[in-house]
């Protein structure tokens, strides 16, 4: 294990975030009372993803917090189970929160448009938030915010399994790779997150939000250097 991942596993334990703690996991999918029916999409149906996300988004929705009071919906995916790639951003704001799903403001319009500049579309990768209510006002999430949606976003990167994680924005990024190091000098290398339930090293980028973006366009140049590495990876595993 290399030294930021402990000191990552460290501050998860530390911070008392449970899911880390068990010697085995934990059987979240014994219940089927709450199970949602939203219908099965043909290359969902394989390994049980759909079951499994929905099982999650159940404990999400039953999770007490006061984000709830203000938020109309909760917002917890879009785009494949089947994904090779996972994008992470921050947390629903007022149009994903009027919609139920993730970026598809203006920020989201700008993703579309940097995935279709990779040649990918929104429906092949899996795109997701830190945090799953809307802040109100659109606040920045606590760190303790984070702390308490992390494992529910850990254990939809285990039932996803993706080759890759591009993390938009700086709570993306402090919630993975857990460090206060500034995505400015985080982005253009890549990180390595380690799943422990996967055992498996998953290559990670973190770059600017495109919300970020929109505010600072003369970020671009460098998002789109860090979208580039990524095709490269994409294009060297094809
Ligand atoms: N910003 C985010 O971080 N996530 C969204 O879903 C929308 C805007």
């Amino acid at each position: 294990m290399n030294q930021s991942n402990k000191k990552n596993l460290e501050f998860i334990k530390n911070a008392g975030v449970n899911y880390f703690l068990q010697d085995s996991p934990r059987n979240w999918f014994e219940s089927e009372q709450n199970r949602s029916h939203r219908s099965l999409k043909d290359e969902d149906k394989d390994d049980g993803k759909l079951l499994k996300i929905q099982q999650i988004i159940e404990k999400i929705k039953h999770f007490d917090t006061p984000l709830k009071d203000s938020a109309k919906n909760l917002v917890v995916y879009d785009g494949s189970l089947n994904a090779k790639v996972m994008f992470i951003g921050e947390a629903p704001g007022r149009d994903e929160d009027a919609e139920g799903l993730p970026f598809v403001g203006r920020a989201g319009q700008l993703l579309n448009k940097m995935l279709a500049a990779i040649n990918l579309k929104r429906e092949e990768v899996y795109i997701t938030n830190v945090v799953n209510w809307r802040p109100k006002d659109n606040r920045t999430p606590t760190d303790d915010e984070i702390l308490q949606f992390l494992p529910f976003l850990q254990e939809q990167i285990d039932v996803i399994n993706p080759d890759f994680i591009f993390l938009l924005g700086g709570v993306a990024a402090k919630a993975i790779l857990s460090t206060p190091i500034a995505l400015g000098k985080l982005r253009g290398s890549w990180h390595e997150y380690q799943s422990l339930q996967l055992k498996k090293t998953i290559y990670t980028i973190a770059s600017y939000h495109p919300a970020f973006l929109l505010r600072s366009p003369q970020y671009k140049k460098a998002s789109w250097e860090d979208l580039k590495m990524l095709q490269k990876k994409l294009n060297e595993k094809n």
